[in-house]
């Protein structure tokens, strides 16, 4: 075993094109990584949820630790993107054709598994039938905020509110780590869409969207509503 055959690096480098222009090497690194990483949180996760579900809430939050830390980093790297030019982007955009973001599956896995499901995407035209099957199985589960409504429903809280008011708890430490991740997608959304800005402006985007003006009306996504809610009554 070598470092190389164990990683299969020749693979995974094999995975990107000879650019067409200086920066598509950035931009297809940078969706590839991201798909990298949407993976592990997946991975992470699944095992979050199924932990939540028979209350080992410590074991829950190393999980959920490492999604939202996850999430963070991949806020950060909306930075390196900032390093192109719109006038860089504009010498490959059109090799995308049809192609953006909004068709990651991961993504919507991730939306899905998390509690924001939405089953018209498994209608989309773009989707492979691996992906497909795959949404569909997650459309079907029950998500991480079924699995903490659970959990809030085994310890007699009829009201999340009163787990914000109560001293420290697993289930409190539970609830902000849960909140920590919706706010780690939540700034994930908010780069995304002032990055696009950077980049096209107002032009809609290849996926054929109206671009930053149909990705600021998705900044309002939550998993866990009722954990935001429940500030204002507190
Ligand atoms: C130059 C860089 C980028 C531009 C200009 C851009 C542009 C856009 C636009 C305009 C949309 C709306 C759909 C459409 O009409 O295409 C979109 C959606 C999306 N993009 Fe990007 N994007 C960029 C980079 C990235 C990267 C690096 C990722 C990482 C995977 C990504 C992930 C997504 C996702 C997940 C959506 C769907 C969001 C939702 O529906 O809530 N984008 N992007």
């Amino acid at each position: 075993m070598t470092y190389s055959s164990y990683l299969r690096i020749p693979e995974l480098l094999a995975l990107q094109q000879e650019p067409r222009a200086h920066d598509e090497l950035l931009f297809v690194v940078l969706h590839q990584s991201h798909e990298l990483w949407f993976k592990l949180a997946l991975h992470e996760l699944d095992e979050a949820t199924r932990l939540i579900d028979v209350d080992r809430f410590p074991e829950a939050e190393t999980r959920l630790r490492r999604i939202v830390t996850i999430m963070r980093q991949l806020v950060a790297q909306w930075d390196v993107l900032g390093t192109m030019t719109p006038a860089g982007y504009l010498e490959f955009r059109h090799v995308l054709e049809g192609g953006s973001g909004f068709q990651s599956a991961q993504f919507r896995e991730l939306e899905f598994a998390s509690g924001l499901k939405d089953p018209t995407y498994l209608s989309s035209p773009w989707l492979s039938e691996r992906e497909r099957g795959r949404l569909q199985t997650r459309l079907d589960a029950p998500t991480l905020a079924d699995a903490y409504a659970g959990a809030l429903e085994r310890a007699g809280v009829t009201d999340v509110v009163d787990v914000l008011r109560a001293g420290p708890s697993l289930l409190t430490m539970l609830s902000e780590t849960l909140l920590d991740y919706d706010e780690a997608v939540g700034h994930w959304r908010h780069r995304h869409v002032l990055a696009v800005e950077r980049q096209i402006g107002l032009k809609p985007g290849t996926g054929g969207s109206s671009g930053a003006a149909y990705l600021r009306s998705t900044l309002t996504r939550r998993f866990f509503p009722t954990l935001w809610e429940a500030r204002t009554r507190l």
